[in-house]
């Protein structure tokens, strides 16, 4: 078989084998084929597309890549839960809790955030202690004796996607839906779970702008899940807004505890509990209304808080701070941002506020960043919210006092106003199964 070969017929618009997917997926992450091949094949992919069965051929080649889990010494159904990444997107904090509370079991691997998205494992390591590398026995141990544990990539899963995505990243063929499917699913079917609730993002702040684009997204994914024996469900959730108030870790852990004591805000309450629902429902708890009067309960009664206090003392963290938020260490300075025009904020670039927040310190640009847990943002004034000039819209928390000119910057061009109130948008627009 000729790499040459592979490249022409999807060039012409072809079919490819599932032999010539798993030749081209083993060659490259062993290093046989060269980047300009690979790359020459992915601009091939982004122009003629995938059909389903080589797109989860894709899939399982590039979860095939590297290390596999094994989740057999774990009792009971496992469900999890992947976002698509997001802005102030801390569900995981929050719908884990909530569903391992309800007795089924969340064995969670997560990731760091990079360029505007943050990242769950980077929110967890703001609590003081918190450990996010555990062996593959104690993992198994701590899901089954208290439902719930959660730790980052420190395997070797998916390193096909690695490599591939690192090379899209430079050859304009990230936003191609078959790579991005691969990509996402490759790395999720690697862990052994029994069901999937998938959060696609749609809107300014996450790979698919559209609807129509993030549907089509899910049901690739929810299809491929499906043929590797998963229950799958996917919801398509809103993203041109960011959701809750708070953007940066610490400042999302404790609007995750101020969530689980039933004081969230209104649409991350809503997300959080539509998710837990469906993740409740996949495992046979019942009909998703059913699961959602569970996960409410769940916080109501204080069951998930007390879930997340567990888990955060058996990984090592100070549960002080879950019991107590105020106890997070504060950021040095802060600084408050504030309209110069008066009207109804009628849209939010949600990837700038990202960007705004990592101009604080609050994530990484490259891998080796270090990151400042404290800094970050909190909103005061969202969508659809009417302002005058010279009203706060937002107070900007860093270590770096000299982030704040950039950061205001950011955080005003991205904020527009406008006369008229706009329309209200779902925040879930639909489910796809
Ligand atoms: N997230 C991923 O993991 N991969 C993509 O290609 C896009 C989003």
């Amino acid at each position: 078989m000729r790499m040459y070969d592979i490249i022409k017929k999807k060039r012409d618009g072809h079919e490819l084998s599932e032999e010539e997917i798993k030749f081209f997926v083993e060659g490259y992450t062993a290093g046989e084929i060269p980047d300009y091949q690979a790359s020459a094949l992915c601009m091939a992919i982004y122009f003629n597309g995938m059909t389903d069965r080589e797109t989860s051929d894709l899939t399982f080649a590039v979860r095939d890549s590297g290390d596999k889990l094994d989740f057999s010494a774990i009792d009971g159904i496992r469900v999890d839960k992947h976002s698509t990444g997001g802005v102030g997107d801390k569900t995981s904090l929050v719908v884990a809790p909530i569903v391992a509370s309800l007795g089924v079991k969340v064995a969670k691997m997560s990731g760091r955030g990079l360029g505007h998205t943050g990242g769950t494992i980077d929110k967890l390591e703001a609590i003081e202690g918190f450990q996010t590398t555990l062996s593959d026995e104690d993992f198994m141990k701590q899901v089954n004796d208290i439902g719930f544990a959660i730790v980052g990539q420190s395997r070797q899963f998916a390193p096909a996607d690695k490599k591939l995505y690192a090379l899209r990243d430079v050859t304009a063929t990230v936003d191609s839906m078959p790579l991005i499917a691969a990509s996402i699913m490759g790395k999720k079917l690697a862990a052994d779970d029994d069901c999937i609730v998938l959060d696609v993002k749609t809107g300014s702040g996450s790979f698919m702008k559209t609807v129509e684009d993030s549907k089509a997204l899910a049901q690739l994914m929810v299809n491929i899940g499906k043929r590797a024996g998963k229950k799958m469900v996917a919801l398509i959730t809103n993203m041109d807004r960011p959701l809750g108030f708070a953007i940066g870790n610490a400042l999302e852990v404790i609007e995750a505890v101020e969530t689980l004591n039933g004081h969230g805000p209104e649409d991350f309450t809503e997300v959080c509990l539509t998710l837990a629902s469906h993740m409740l429902s996949l495992a046979g708890k019942g009909t998703a209304e059913e699961c959602r009067k569970m996960a409410q309960r769940a916080i109501d009664d204080k069951s998930a808080l007390n879930k997340l206090i567990e888990t955060v003392k058996a990984q090592g963290g100070n549960e002080k701070l879950i019991q107590n938020p105020d106890l997070f260490k504060k950021a040095k300075f802060s600084h408050s941002v504030k309209s110069v025009k008066s009207g109804y904020i009628s849209r939010a670039d949600t990837e700038a506020y990202g960007l705004a927040s990592l101009a604080l310190g609050a994530g990484r640009n490259t891998i080796e960043d270090e990151i400042d847990y404290s800094a970050g943002i909190i909103l005061k004034r969202k969508t659809g919210d009417f302002v005058n000039a010279g009203d706060e819209i937002a107070v900007l928390y860093s270590d770096k006092k000299q982030s704040f000119a950039e950061a205001e910057k950011i955080l005003l061009n991205a904020t527009t106003l406008h006369h008229k109130k706009p329309a209200e948008e779902p925040l879930v627009y639909c489910t796809v199964e």
